[in-house]
């Protein structure tokens, strides 16, 4: 008898009084174990594209808390690197990249082969994978068009989302050119992930908050709906999970996609309101305040109760809103791991 993950279970619609756990950013710069490592390996891109590394920061916080599940190690900004476009992590200022200004470098990019120079990010999956027992999951994620594409046309974390906004409603040829190619490119770099091991795959939508409805629609929802469903059709079983940050409401367009099968919640979601709303249509992952995990203790229990008892009768995923900031103490996060295994 093959054993499944308690993480693939939950998209089988079984429900458990503990859920699985896994984190946002549960690798990274919070544990001793990765600033070690990190600084033998040189640049932040070196650490991504070395299998032997990146599949031990994989597994570091899987081996620390016991969690279900494994997320690879990389970036959501991998894809614009593979395509040709300058990237460099700058030590505490976050990542950097030459802007894009035309059309032509849209136009560019749709004959690149950005599979094989991502090709070290799948020798990781492979390498992950077979160090995983079978009660294990991995995940493979990538970030989601729109996300992408505010890193790519701001050359780094944006500053001013009306600039972009602007750009869509001047240069509208330019914007969702990009956007269609990303969500091309999106989907053979998460086929590769699932052919090389991943078990589900999760689409970062971190920038999707503040747009308008019609918006949202066109280069959050439509290019979503894209990449999944091409998902579902070529790797039918392989669960798909949609994280659109600050949606509100608008969370149930999502979850309603043919190729949806789970939905992160944020941590200024209403977990009430997406118990009711989400919870019968998809499984619904994470909305703990990543901050909470900061000073721990009671504050973060009661705050972890209040989705182990929402979510009791359904299948449910425990994470966070957003991922760990590199001040969290690893102590509590071994805490709130055994929190839930205890309270679940
Ligand atoms: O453990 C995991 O969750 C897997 C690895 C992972 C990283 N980035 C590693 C990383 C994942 C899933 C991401 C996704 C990612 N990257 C997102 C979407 C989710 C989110 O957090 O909103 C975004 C927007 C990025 C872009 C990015 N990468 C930024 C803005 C930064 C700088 C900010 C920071 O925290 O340093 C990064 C760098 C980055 N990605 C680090 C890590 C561990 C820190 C790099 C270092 O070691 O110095």
């Amino acid at each position: 008898m093959t054993t499944s993950s308690k993480f693939k279970r939950v998209f089988e619609g079984e429900v458990f009084s503990s859920p699985p756990i896994w984190f946002m950013r549960q690798a990274g710069r919070y544990l001793p174990e990765y600033r070690e490592l990190r600084a033998k390996a040189g640049s932040f891109l070196d650490l991504c594209f070395d299998p032997a590394l990146a599949s031990e920061v994989t597994l570091q916080p899987v081996r620390r808390f016991d969690l279900d599940a494994a997320i690879l190690f990389a970036d959501i900004l991998l894809i614009p690197h593979a395509l040709g476009q300058n990237l460099a992590f700058v030590e505490n200022e976050g990542p950097k990249l030459d802007p894009l200004i035309t059309l032509e470098d849209v136009k560019r990019f749709r004959d690149q082969d950005v599979l094989g120079t991502l090709a070290p990010v799948f020798e990781t999956v492979a390498k992950t994978k077979a160090a995983l027992s079978d009660d294990k999951a991995l995940i493979g994620f990538a970030g989601a068009p729109w996300t992408v594409a505010t890193y790519m046309m701001a050359g780094g974390p944006m500053k001013d989302p009306g600039v972009l906004r602007q750009r869509l409603y001047e240069e509208p040829d330019f914007v969702t050119g990009l956007i269609d190619v990303l969500a091309d490119k999106t989907i053979d770099y998460l086929i590769a992930q699932i052919d090389a091991g991943a078990d589900a795959v999760q689409l970062f939508d971190t920038w999707a908050s503040g747009l308008p409805w019609p918006v949202l629609d066109a280069v959050s929802v439509r290019p979503l709906d894209r990449i999944s469903r091409a998902i579902k059709k070529e790797r039918p079983g392989v669960p798909v999970i949609l994280f659109p940050k600050g949606v509100g409401e608008k969370a149930t367009e999502y979850a309603l996609l043919q190729g949806c099968d789970g939905v992160g919640i944020d941590y200024a979601m209403d977990p009430g309101w997406a118990r009711g709303n989400l919870g019968e249509r998809v499984v619904v992952q994470g909305g703990l305040d990543p901050l909470l995990v900061i000073p721990g203790g009671k504050p973060m229990e009661e705050a972890a109760d209040v989705y182990l008892k929402l979510f009791h009768d359904v299948p449910y995923i425990f994470n966070l809103g957003h991922g760990f900031t590199p001040q969290t103490p690893p102590e509590n996060v071994a805490r709130l791991v055994e929190f839930v295994r205890r309270n679940g």
